[in-house]
């Protein structure tokens, strides 16, 4: 294994990149050496930065010969096309979650990603946090037996975060189920070993001026005989933090002054105002997340196994036990979302997979549509593209 730093290009100089660049900076395992942005501004700024090279096309960033790997960042429907162009000159990729908006994309993508024989990682997604992946590997030991029942609640303000257009149109990727649920469902299917088999679900489009699914709540069955129920608000009134001891989803410490500021930023705005706003808060324009004293999570989650149940919390995970309470703390690193760095420097210099591949972030996708379609015709959807956390098996 060679310990040279992965050589990284990134598409797409947004928001998504700004929650990751405090990463980048960090780990001295990834050095980013080119990347790819329609604005010139945001090509000088990363040129200024990183010394790397700036490139106006995907297509061009992926035949730069210095890139190694690619981290794409775009906006949800482009991630087919700038996957199918890494994958096409032999780069290693991340993908921001989620994989793609339609199955169609997403076979197709992971088909290019087998083909080409290179990674395919779906992430950051929150079944990075390292709670979660705490959990998951005591559940992995079976130190408590089998997982029965998973809750995972969450509401947030996210309706109300500055949007482009399409983030407020279903079937372009937009409402809370292709940017906020594939987060819960990764999360969930991790923690009962991956294969869903059924969903019933209702979704909730509440407010006509931002007219896409804000809320959901799913119940979701596995093949073993486990359980889940998923809720999901973005209607920014109760905010789910106060349930995380005040830890906002980034890790950092949420002041109650804060509340109702995303509706207030918007007030007034229209939406050519608001898309621009949202680019106030990306690379070379916006400020930098703050550094967290906590791991990242997404809302309470709750696991009911045999022996135990365990609490995820921003610091690790309590487990209620049957004559014994205690918690195991998962131990914040110097490097923010490291967990989602291991996952790529391990795929490209030691040849393996995380749990988060192509095939998983398709499973995740398809639960998403899946909890569209049962609220849509009432009717229970059985689903066909799932698969397990166990890599032998993904690669069978
Ligand atoms: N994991 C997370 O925490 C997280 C957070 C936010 C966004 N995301 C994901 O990241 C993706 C981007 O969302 P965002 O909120 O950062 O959007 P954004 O609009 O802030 O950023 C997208 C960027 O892509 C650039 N872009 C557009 N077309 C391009 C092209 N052809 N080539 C290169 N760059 C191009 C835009 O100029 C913009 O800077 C989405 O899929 C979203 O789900 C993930």
């Amino acid at each position: 294994m060679t310990s040279e730093p992965v050589r990284l290009g990134v598409a797409g100089l947004g928001r998504a990149f700004m929650l990751m660049l405090p990463s980048f900076r960090a780990d001295p395992r990834v050095c980013l050496v080119a990347a790819a942005a329609p604005r010139e501004e945001s090509r000088r700024a990363f040129e200024a930065e990183f010394g790397g090279r700036g490139h106006a096309s995907v297509d061009d960033l992926a035949a730069d010969p210095e890139v190694e790997a690619i981290y794409i960042a775009t906006p949800h429907q482009m991630h087919a096309e700038h996957v199918a162009a890494a994958a096409r000159h032999g780069k290693h990729i991340l993908v921001d979650k989620p994989l793609a908006v339609s199955l169609e994309d997403a076979d197709a993508m992971v088909e290019a990603a087998g083909a080409a024989g290179v990674h395919l990682i779906v992430g950051p997604s929150h079944s990075f946090d390292a709670p979660v992946a705490l959990a998951r590997e005591m559940i992995s030991r079976r130190e408590f037996g089998a997982v029965r029942m998973v809750q995972a609640f969450n509401y947030t303000d996210f309706l109300y975060r500055p949007r482009r257009p399409e983030e407020l149109r279903t079937e372009e990727g937009g409402g809370v189920l292709f940017s906020q649920g594939i987060h819960q469902i990764d999360i969930v299917r991790l923690l009962c070993g991956g294969r869903a088999t059924q969903i019933t679900a209702m979704t909730g489009a509440w407010d006509p001026t931002r007219p896409t699914e804000g809320a959901y709540a799913a119940l979701m069955r596995f093949a073993d005989g486990a359980f889940a129920t998923l809720t999901y608000s973005g209607y920014a009134h109760f905010d789910s933090d106060i349930w995380m001891g005040d830890v906002a989803e980034l890790g950092g410490e949420k002041s109650p002054e804060g509340y109702g500021r995303a509706r207030r930023a918007l007030e007034g705005l229209d939406a050519e105002a608001e898309a621009k706003l949202k680019t106030t808060r990306t690379y070379g324009a916006g400020a930098e997340p703050a550094k967290a004293s906590h791991h990242e999570h997404f809302g309470p989650i709750l696991v009911l196994c045999d022996r135990a149940d365990l609490r995820l919390t921003p610091d690790g995970v309590e487990v209620f036990g049957d004559t014994e309470r205690r918690f195991v703390a998962a131990p914040l690193g110097a490097v923010p979302r490291e967990t989602v760095l291991d996952a790529l420097v391990k795929a490209v210099r030691e040849d393996r997979a995380p749990a988060q591949t192509g095939r998983w972030g398709r499973a995740s996708l398809e639960v998403c549509h899946a909890i569209l379609r049962s609220a849509e015709t009432g009717a229970a959807v059985d689903l066909t593209r799932q698969c397990g956390t166990n890599q032998e098996e993904e690669h069978a």
